[in-house]
C-alpha cells in the first residue's frame, strides 16, 4: 500500500456540523425515542452521496470454526463518524477490528468477505498490516498508555515511524488537536498513569493522531469514563470528523445519536444448528435509525424493548 495509490484525503472542508433536533416522525410506524438530540450536518447528507473510506461486502469473521459474524454489507463514508450498535457479543468489536487488520493479530480469527479500503483491497496481498495499522488507528476501552513520560507516548509512534520534522512541535499538534495541550503543556514530561482517566483517553487518541492517521477507529472509547470526561471525548470526536473519518462502538444508544452521521444496528441471531452469529441488521443516517428504522429489530432495540 503506498501513499500515492492511496492518496490522504486533503481537500475539502467538512461542513459545519451542530446537533440538529431531529423532528418527530410523521406516520405512525415512525419511532419516536425522547430527548434524544441526533446529530447531522447542517445540509443532510443524502446516503447515495458517501464517499466512501471503506466498502464492505460479503465480510464473514472467524474464530477457528465459529462464524462470529456474517455477512456483513456496509459502506463507511470519509470524514463521516459512523456508530456501530447492538447487543453485546453481536459481533461489533469484531468487524470494527476487521477494518485496521487487527483480528490477524488473533490466533485463528480470520475474515472472508471483501473490504475495499480507498478501492484497495485491505486484505490483498501485497498490503502491510503494519502501515495498514498506522493510517487505520484503535483507541480502545480502557486507556491504555504507556508507562512513559506524556511527551514520550505521543513521540513514539513518530520515532517508530522514522518522521523527520521537530518533535517538540509533532507534540504539541497532536495533544492540541485531542484538546489536551493546554491541560497538560506545563507537565509534558510527567508519566501518563498521573492524568486522570479521561485525559488518558485524550492522549490516546493524541497519540493515534501523531502518526497521522486517515481513519480512527474507537471501540467504546468512553465506557470506563464519567460523564464530564464523555462529553469531553464526544465533543473532540465531532471536531475529529472534519479531518479524519471515524468509527466508534458504543453500546450507549444516546451517545450514537448524538455524535454519529450513520448508524449500523446489529444483533445476534440462532441458527437452524442453535448457533449464534452476529449481523447486520440495518445501516442507515443516524437520524433515520433513531426516528424510523425500517426494521422491526432496531425499532425493539432502540425504543428498549430489547437488549
Ligand atoms: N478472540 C476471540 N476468540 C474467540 N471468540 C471470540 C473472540 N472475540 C470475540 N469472540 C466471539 O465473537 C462474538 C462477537 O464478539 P464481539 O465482537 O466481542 O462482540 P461485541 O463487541 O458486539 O460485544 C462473541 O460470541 C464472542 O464470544
Ligand atoms: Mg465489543
Amino acid at each position: 500500500m503506498t501513499e500515492s495509490r492511496n492518496p490522504m484525503p486533503t481537500s475539502g472542508i467538512a461542513a459545519p456540523r451542530t446537533p440538529v433536533p431531529v423532528p418527530a416522525p410523521a406516520a405512525p410506524i415512525g419511532v419516536s425515542v425522547p430527548n434524544v438530540t441526533v446529530r447531522g450536518p447542517e445540509v443532510p447528507r443524502n446516503i447515495e452521496a458517501l464517499d466512501p473510506v471503506f466498502t464492505v461486502s460479503g465480510l464473514s469473521v472467524f474464530y477457528g470454526d465459529y462464524e462470529a459474524v456474517r455477512g456483513v454489507d456496509m459502506t463507511i463514508g470519509n470524514r463521516e463518524i459512523t456508530a456501530m450498535i447492538g447487543p453485546s457479543g453481536c459481533g461489533k468489536s469484531t468487524v470494527l477490528r476487521c477494518f485496521n487488520r487487527m483480528n490477524d493479530l488473533i490466533p485463528g480469527a480470520r475474515a472472508a468477505g471483501k473490504i475495499l479500503y480507498h478501492d484497495e483491497d485491505l486484505y490483498g496481498e501485497h498490503v502491510d498490516p503494519i502501515e495498514v495499522r498506522r493510517r487505520i488507528g484503535m483507541v480502545f476501552q480502557k486507556p491504555n498508555p504507556f508507562p512513559k513520560s506524556i511527551y514520550d507516548n505521543i513521540a513514539y509512534g513518530p520515532r517508530v515511524n522514522g518522521v523527520k520534522g521537530r518533535m517538540d512541535d509533532i507534540v504539541e499538534e497532536a495533544l492540541t488537536k485531542a484538546a489536551l495541550w493546554d491541560e497538560v503543556k506545563d507537565k509534558i514530561k510527567q508519566n501518563a498513569l498521573s492524568l486522570s482517566g479521561g485525559q488518558q483517553q485524550r492522549l490516546c487518541i493524541a497519540r493515534a493522531i501523531a502518526v497521522k492517521p486517515d481513519v480512527i477507529l474507537m471501540d467504546e472509547p468512553c465506557s470506563a469514563l464519567d460523564p464530564i470526561a464523555t462529553t469531553k471525548i464526544e465533543d473532540l470526536m465531532q471536531e475529529l470528523s472534519r479531518d479524519y473519518t471515524i468509527v466508534i462502538v458504543t453500546h450507549n444508544m444516546q451517545q450514537a445519536a448524538r455524535v454519529s452521521d450513520r448508524t449500523a444496528f446489529f444483533t445476534a441471531e440462532v441458527d437452524h444448528a442453535g448457533v449464534r452469529h452476529g449481523r447486520l441488521v440495518e445501516f442507515d443516517e443516524t437520524s433515520r435509525i433513531f426516528t424510523n428504522p425500517s426494521d422491526k429489530r432496531t425499532e425493539d432495540y432502540i425504543t428498549g424493548r430489547f437488549g
